[in-house]
């Protein structure tokens, strides 16, 4: 006996179709047009969108940082993304200075042991090879795509605490290459905007709204043009997370054209919001909005969105890096430089971008699938497995009601911030129910911004080095 969906129409990146999905144990066992229901239990999907749980590729739950520890834990954060529509989460593990890989993948594992309530998987964000010639850290880069983590984060941008030099970042590059794997890099320049921040602290210029203007659209230009082309050079695939800027875009459409292999994501804030509209400067209201790369000049949105529609830009992440307002924002009063960087965002990346997307004409349905669940799944070396409706994948279904209206306000979230960045925005089309390998997770149709399954069920998924292939 299963659960067969009825009447909805079932949204791949592919195409759209009328069809009933039934769904057995935890993987699709048919997608068809009036399967027979006998002995199924049936979920009426009519006027529905049925597509892929949404797969949010870049994360950082439970994480140090800036002096403190992102808001989100393994549980809440994971819940908050399965009420938002999401059933698949990629992690960052941060490996210390002076320490290893291994030991950073066990203390994440930990994290999430007990607590992930949607599938993970993680990143390993390489910030060390370890004495002498590199032998040890690039025989662990082995190791852990052995187990699964096909995928080594370089930080361009936070010296002395995450940032490697272009030396160490090529030998991961060249070593990615040979394993197939996918370098994702945090493309700024951190050393030229270390002098800047500098410059305006020296200056008195502390507030929030100081901490945009010190990171430059050019750094991240240039960082982004630096690392496609040591990567191209390396011969390894790259793929430039957080893209925030026309400039940027510019570097990437440029090494696309000369072949280098360099796939990127934007997040939901770069498209929304703006210096002039969240951050002009007047208020410490501002410190919600102080994430890196900061916010753009609105002129930057327009450029992002047709990057989405011709495809130089393959996926919407969030980096979601929660923290909040009263307690955590506020270590940086008075000094721009301590407030922790980042926002939430993990439970509202699809009511957003199907508002502000899909709702205006700027994406079809199909599209906004590719670049919040398949894309990602198989760039990242799942798209066997996660990111479409077909049979034989996880039974990993997001019943999307196009009509529902949504206010989104930090009152009523799952994501363990006081505050929202969203907050009071009133979007069309939300998830009306989620499955997460075939369990229903999520009724916010009966039970809004529940979770229905048992924290911990979530399962850590191995992915393999493709070396960010979209095919
Ligand atoms: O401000 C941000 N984005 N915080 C998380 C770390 C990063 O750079 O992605
Ligand atoms: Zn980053
Ligand atoms: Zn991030």
């Amino acid at each position: 006996m299963g659960t067969l969906i009825k009447n909805g129409t079932v949204v791949n990146a592919t195409g759209s179709t009328l069809a009933d999905v039934l769904i057995e144990g935890e993987r699709i066992a048919a997608v068809g047009q009036a399967l027979d229901s006998t002995g199924h239990t049936l979920v009426d999907a009519t006027d529905l969108l049925v597509m892929p749980g949404g797969v949010d590729v870049h994360t950082h739950l439970d994480m140090p940082f800036g002096g403190t520890t992102s808001a989100d834990d393994y549980r809440t954060g994971t819940l908050a993304a399965a009420v938002g529509g999401t059933t698949t989460v990629i992690d960052f593990a941060l490996q210390k200075q002076g320490s290893t890989m291994r030991e950073a993948l066990e203390i994440w594992r930990a994290k999430a042991a007990g607590k992930a309530c949607i599938d993970y998987s993680l990143h390993m964000a390489v910030t060390d090879l370890g004495a002498g010639d590199g032998s040890q850290g690039l025989g662990e880069m082995e190791e852990m795509v052995a187990e699964g983590i096909s995928s080594f984060k370089l930080f361009m941008a936070y010296p002395g605490v995450l940032m490697i030099d272009d030396g160490l970042m090529f030998r991961v590059m060249q070593k990615a290459a040979a394993l197939n794997a996918l370098c994702c890099v945090h493309a700024e320049n951190g050393s030229a905007i270390d002098i800047v921040v500098a410059q305006m602290i020296a200056e008195g210029k502390t507030a929030p709204h100081f901490h945009a203007q010190a990171r430059s659209p050019k750094a991240e230009a240039e960082a982004t043009h630096r690392a496609i082309a040591l990567a191209d050079m390396a011969g390894a695939a790259v793929y430039i997370v957080h893209l925030s800027n026309e400039y940027a875009l510019d570097e990437l459409k440029h090494m696309q054209a000369r072949g280098a292999r360099s796939l990127a994501e934007t997040c939901t804030q770069y498209l929304v919001l703006s210096i002039e509209d969240q951050m002009p400067g007047e208020s410490w209201e501002e410190a919600k909005f102080v994430f890196t790369p900061p916010l753009r000049e609105r002129r930057h949105q327009q450029p992002l969105w047709e990057a989405l529609r011709d495809g130089t830009l393959q996926v919407v992440s969030t980096d979601h890096c929660p923290f909040r307002f009263q307690d955590q924002k506020e270590l940086g009063r008075g000094d721009f430089t301590k407030i922790p960087n980042g926002g939430p965002g993990i439970e509202n990346r699809l009511q957003v971008l199907w508002h502000f997307g899909v709702n205006s004409g700027r994406l079809t349905p199909e599209r906004f699938v590719g670049l919040c669940c398949t894309n990602p799944a198989k760039i990242f070396g799942m798209g066997n497995q996660k990111g479409s409706i077909a049979t034989g994948f996880d039974a990993d279904i997001l019943l999307w009601d196009p009509k529902a209206e949504y206010t989104i306000t930090a009152a009523t979230q799952c994501m363990a911030t006081d505050y929202n960045m969203f907050e009071g925005w009133k979007v069309k089309g939300n998830a009306a129910k989620v499955f997460s390998r075939g369990e229903l997770v999520v009724d916010n149709t009966s039970a809004p911004g529940h979770f229905l399954g048992a924290p911990g069920r979530g399962r850590f998924i191995k992915r393999e080095a493709n070396a960010g292939d979209l095919a």
